[in-house]
């Protein structure tokens, strides 16, 4: 059922773009991760979702057999660039299955129309052992992500995509509060988000992270001219819902989690649909 409320109509009007926000799928984790992985490649199709931004730990064990799963799952998402993907920490183990997720640079920009979406790689080498999942943002990342957004064209929606949380979150298990605990760095923020935060005040409009499996989100200057949306999408397979986005000339308009499921989907899209044929 998709989580719609009374005054949907009045705000579907204003929208001109639907985004999706995904995260930490953890395909090849087991039968039921997958299925949940195949629904919402229905759901993201069905309600034609223009773009979905997939924050990392696409797979659970950096296998290639599992990027190969993920691949073949959201083939035709892919296939139509309606997919933008960063790594994160589990990717790096086994095959390490990063570079193909993301190659290249640490920092690159991904453009849609009316979307300038900079993409942060904030995994490390460290990340090919299990216990040291935290992430890796370096002084030229930082640089580097703000100079990428800085290009965005006018008008375009500016976010940020990287895995690692940039502010503290309580941590999701008890060994993350163990390592916490004994002062090791697993379980902590990226030591330069703060930095970072500070840096795209004003200048970014959504930063979209996972790593943390239950969903948070903060926002800073909610009432200035830019609104900073630091959203955390949590484990889409666990939760069996998304957060869709839905923009227009460069500002959020709509803010809603939604059960992944297909049918419900194209309800939904027939329903913007309609609300944009009579705005
Ligand atoms: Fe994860
Ligand atoms: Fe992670």
């Amino acid at each position: 059922m998709w989580l719609l409320a009374a005054d949907t109509t009045v705000v579907d009007r204003r929208i001109r773009m639907l985004l999706a926000h995904v995260s930490d799928l953890h395909l090849g984790r087991d039968r039921r991760t997958d299925d949940a992985a195949r629904r919402l490649a229905a759901a993201l199709h069905e309600g034609r979702v223009a773009t979905a931004l997939v924050t990392g730990d696409v797979t659970h064990r950096g296998r290639l057999d599992e990027l190969a799963r993920f691949e073949e799952i959201f083939r035709p998402l892919l296939d139509a660039g309606r997919l933008i993907v960063v790594p994160g920490n589990h990717d790096r183990l086994g095959d390490d299955v990063a570079g193909r997720l993301m190659s290249g640079a640490r920092v690159d920009v991904a453009s849609r129309p009316g979307l300038h979406a900079v993409r942060l790689d904030s995994t490390g080498p460290h990340n090919r052992s299990l216990v040291d999942s935290h992430g890796l943002l370096t002084e030229d990342d930082l640089a580097e992500a703000v100079a990428a957004l800085d290009r965005a064209p006018a008008g375009a929606l500016r976010v940020l995509l990287l895995h690692h949380h940039l502010h503290p979150l309580p941590e999701d298990l008890l060994a993350e509060r163990l390592a916490t605990l004994l002062g090791w760095p697993s379980a902590g923020e990226l030591p330069l988000g703060a930095a970072l935060l500070e840096r795209l005040r004003g200048r970014c409009d959504l930063v979209l992270h996972g790593h943390r499996h239950a969903p948070s989100q903060l926002v800073l200057d909610r009432d200035g001219p830019r609104p900073l949306r630091v959203l955390n999408a949590g484990s889409t397979t666990e939760l069996g819902r998304m957060r869709l986005l839905g923009a227009r000339a460069g500002a959020v308009v709509l803010d809603r989690w939604v059960a992944i499921d297909g049918a419900a989907a194209a309800a939904l899209d027939r329903r913007l649909r309609a609300d944009r044929a009579a705005a």
